[in-house]
């Protein structure tokens, strides 16, 4: 269940249970959803973990393997966290363009969502967090598959009763009738042609609501530009959302005094330890300085991210 029910019902300590999502985490770049079911086992470098010990351990625990004397961290999911463990049966959106479409867009407890395509609804678990409790996200694609993935998901997930999944061809037939005359507070589009759908959100948005559109190619923002200058839409801008991600570690490091004659680069020695083990009782710690770089193999481009305003 994501944190977005955790969320609704209470802000305090939550204990893991049978049939729990728990991200396992060993670090930033590398974690994984597990399912918690009695009798279950994780094996992984770290070593052996059985889903029994984790039963009644608080979100957040570090729990040590059987063999290997190992750690990880269970850790309850978030849309954040699911975005970046989800199975991918599309390109999806990332954090740094999904919180600056909720941003944008001024999703908040009660907005009515119309959303499309699916995809692997990364998206539209934040959009689901953003609208909670009282709103809902109606969300389209024309792929049976996908559609009915997305749906298991969000039920699993805990997100179900805010998201309606339709499968339903919107380039094509534009978003159902129901929408017409201004029931939607907010559009989002990630479609190949999403200059299709404009007329249809220009019905469905009510007056100051706001669609944004998410495309890869700049070819296609011209066309979409060019489909939201007409009078329903004003305000409108493209932007580009990049992040410089920071990799923030413990390094032996040695300064030119203690390395006498030794050239500069020379100095920076012993890789970090590739296995995590708790400290052994009797042993010194070293200490060693924390170091921070641009992550080398940081997003560039995914997309840039339309937005236009209705207006009467
Ligand atoms: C790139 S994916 C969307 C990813 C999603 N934003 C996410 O974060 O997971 C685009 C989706 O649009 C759907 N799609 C493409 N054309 C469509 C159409 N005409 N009507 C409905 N869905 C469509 C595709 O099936 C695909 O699942």
């Amino acid at each position: 269940m994501l944190a977005v029910e955790a969320s609704l019902r209470a802000q305090g300590e939550r204990q893991i249970k049978e049939g729990d999502v728990v991200i396992v985490y060993e670090r930033h770049d590398r974690m994984k959803a597990v399912i918690v079911a009695r009798n279950g086992e994780l094996q992984n470098r770290f070593g052996v973990f059985p889903h029994n010990e984790w039963i009644g351990k608080p979100f957040g625990c570090r729990v040590v393997g059987k063999k290997g004397g190992g750690f990880v961290f269970l850790l309850a999911p978030t849309p954040e966290l699911w975005t970046l463990v989800l199975p991918h049966r599309t390109q999806i959106l990332y954090v740094a363009d999904i919180s600056f479409v909720i941003s944008f867009l001024e999703l908040r407890p009660g907005s009515v969502m119309l959303e499309c395509g699916t995809g692997s609804g990364s998206l539209t678990h934040s959009l689901a967090r953003a609208v909670a409790p009282s709103g809902h996200v109606h969300t389209f694609d024309f792929h049976e598959q996908r559609a009915l993935a997305a749906k298991q998901e969000f039920e699993r997930n805990g997100v179900g009763h805010l998201v309606t999944v339709t499968m339903r061809d919107i380039q094509g037939q534009g978003f159902p009738e129901e929408f017409v005359g201004g029931q939607a507070d907010a559009v989002f589009l990630d479609l190949p042609q999403p200059w299709l759908a404009i007329p249809s959100a220009a019905s469905s948005l009510r007056c100051d609501g706001g669609i944004c559109s998410f495309s890869p190619c700049i070819e296609q923002v011209q066309r979409t530009c060019e489909a939201l200058t007409i009078p329903e839409f004003t305000d409108i801008r493209t932007f580009e959302v990049l992040v410089r991600t920071y990799e923030v570690r413990q390094e032996f490091l040695q300064t030119t005094l203690q390395c006498g004659t030794q050239f500069a680069s020379d100095c920076l020695f012993k890789p970090p330890p590739q296995k995590r083990q708790r400290p052994q009782k009797g042993r010194k710690r070293e200490t060693r300085p924390v170091i921070a770089k641009p992550y080398p193999d940081t997003k560039g481009h995914t997309g840039y991210l339309t937005f236009a305003r209705r207006s009467t």
